[in-house]
């Protein structure tokens, strides 16, 4: 595990001549739908003037794979791919910023891909590679009444159809849970993926859901097959399947489609936001890890809240002020009275103090300032945490825990002792609760303190603080 104090400072590359530079893009693969314009980032460092050089854009992963040539002042694109005739576009005003991102207009899916970005001045020349992914977002799926069997049994076919790349398509029942297809088919065509699913149901009165998910996009349509329908299919069977076969088919390609996809949409564009924005900062706070990101703060204050201690947790010897948010050690004289209620909950030999409030998903975050204090320790704790006696505050025991007693360490089985080269004054606790994290940061140099990664959860965490100052700890208003 991770433990070395990082310091979070890209240093610049110093240049011994005037006309050296460096060529930057994106580090991750850009996402881009079909149909839409796209700007594939990549610029020079110094910004030093481009106008001069010779711009080469490329495919990587094709052969004669010209997409933008920029040279001697001017585009000569007479070798482009075809595919790529009239929507490539270097930013002719941009060059003499040292920008030259290429505009790539009315994206197909056959622009998914490496490029290469190469600059060339007369005496240097650098390059970047930039992943283009594709996506295209194909047609809200269609239900259709399918016939039936003669059990009775509904069949309903769920088609969708121009998603690249291929989505995943999933038949649902009205409590959510998924339906084996009966027939799948899939199929590549040249505007993307149409696949269709078929199911046979029984149920009356129920509702079924036909779901297409491609990454974190999603669509789906409902039908609702009422008991009086059903029934009336029910007697047609018997009443037609005597008549002729062909005329039952036409007759109950009836279909009755209920689409909700407004609302829908709705709901996926904010879980879809949500999502991302949980996958955006778990690739950051691996790369703080590495020591590559800077605005540290900003995004870990996004899921900051608002801690209160528990004083009906704490140890007899913890006092925590009136609006719970310090914590000082001040040896009570006497015991307290057995009978006392609130004994249960408080911790009797360890030091200890939880939060007022759990939480059981998610991440949350919260910083408290030990400025001064010598020995503190912070983090999450299970609900369930055993609270008598000399526990141990492990994880094992329900405890993910860092702080300085002595020396700073994790609280790990054994313990971690972390070579931290500056006291820290304000810790910052953050937890990812799907992801098995509990990650600690030192406030005000941005550096990560130490990690516990892989955990699993599956109780309700409390902030946790144990201390022995008799100044307080204070739990940081954010
Ligand atoms: C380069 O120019 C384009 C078009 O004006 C702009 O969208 C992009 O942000 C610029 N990139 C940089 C790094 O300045
Ligand atoms: C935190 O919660 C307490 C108690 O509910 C409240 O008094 C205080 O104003 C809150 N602080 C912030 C910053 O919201
Ligand atoms: C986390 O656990 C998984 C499976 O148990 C393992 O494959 C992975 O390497 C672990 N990751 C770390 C960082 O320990």
């Amino acid at each position: 595990m991770e433990f070395i104090c990082l310091t979070l400072i890209i240093t610049g590359i110093t240049f011994s001549t005037a006309d050296q530079f460096a060529v930057f893009g994106p580090v991750d693969p850009l996402v881009t739908v079909s149909d839409k314009d796209v700007i594939l980032p990549c610029y020079l460092k110094p910004k030093i003037s481009a106008v001069d050089m010779r711009v080469e854009w490329f495919r990587l992963d094709l052969k004669d794979s010209v997409v933008h040539l920029y040279e001697d002042h001017e585009d000569k694109n007479t070798n482009q791919l075809q595919s790529y005739r009239g929507r490539t576009e270097v930013f002719k005003d941009e060059l003499q910023k040292g920008n030259t991102s290429l505009k790539l207009s009315r994206v197909q899916i056959s622009d998914e891909g490496f490029y290469k970005c190469f600059i060339q001045s007369k005496t240097w020349s650098d390059d970047i590679t930039v992943d283009l992914k594709v996506e295209a977002l194909g047609s809200p799926p269609l239900i259709t009444v399918d016939g039936f069997d003669v059990s009775g049994g509904l069949h309903l076919q769920c088609e969708s159809k121009g998603w690249y790349p291929e989505p995943e398509l999933v038949w649902l029942d009205s409590e959510g849970v998924t339906l084996t297809s009966e027939t799948t088919d899939k199929q590549r065509e040249t505007d993307g993926f149409r696949v269709k699913h078929m199911i046979t149901v029984y149920n009356r009165d129920s509702k079924y859901h036909c779901r297409v998910k491609l990454r974190h996009h999603m669509m789906e349509t409902e039908i609702i097959i009422s008991s009086k329908m059903f029934n009336s299919w029910r007697s047609s069977v018997i009443l037609i399947s005597v008549v002729s076969v062909l005329s039952m088919i036409a007759g109950l390609l009836i279909a009755v489609f209920i689409y909700r996809h407004r609302e829908q949409q709705r709901k996926d564009q904010r879980l879809k936001s949500e999502d991302q924005r949980l996958k955006n900062v778990r690739e950051r706070l691996s790369l703080i890890e590495k020591g590559t990101v800077k605005d540290l703060k900003s995004l870990l204050r996004k899921y900051a809240v608002n801690v209160t201690l528990d004083p009906d947790s704490a140890h007899p010897d913890l006092i925590v002020s009136e609006d719970g948010k310090q914590v000082r050690y001040e040896e009570q004289s006497g015991t307290v009275k057995d009978g006392d209620q609130k004994l249960n909950y408080k911790f009797n030999v360890r030091l200890c103090v939880l939060g007022n409030e759990g939480f059981t998903s998610g991440c949350f975050y919260y910083e408290v300032q030990v400025k001064g204090l010598n020995g503190w320790f912070v983090g999450v704790a299970r609900e369930s945490v055993e609270r008598k006696g000399v526990i141990k505050l492990n994880p094992e025991s329900g405890f993910w825990m860092s702080g300085l007693r002595g020396k700073y360490q994790a609280s790990e089985s054994p313990y971690v002792y972390l070579p931290l080269s500056v006291a820290p004054q304000r810790v910052g606790v953050f937890v990812d609760y799907e992801e098995g994290r509990v990650s600690f940061y030192d406030v005000e140099s941005m550096c990560h303190i130490y990690s516990f990664t892989n955990q699993s959860f599956n109780k309700k965490l409390y902030p946790v603080i144990w201390s022995v100052n008799s100044a307080p700890l204070i739990i940081c208003d954010l």
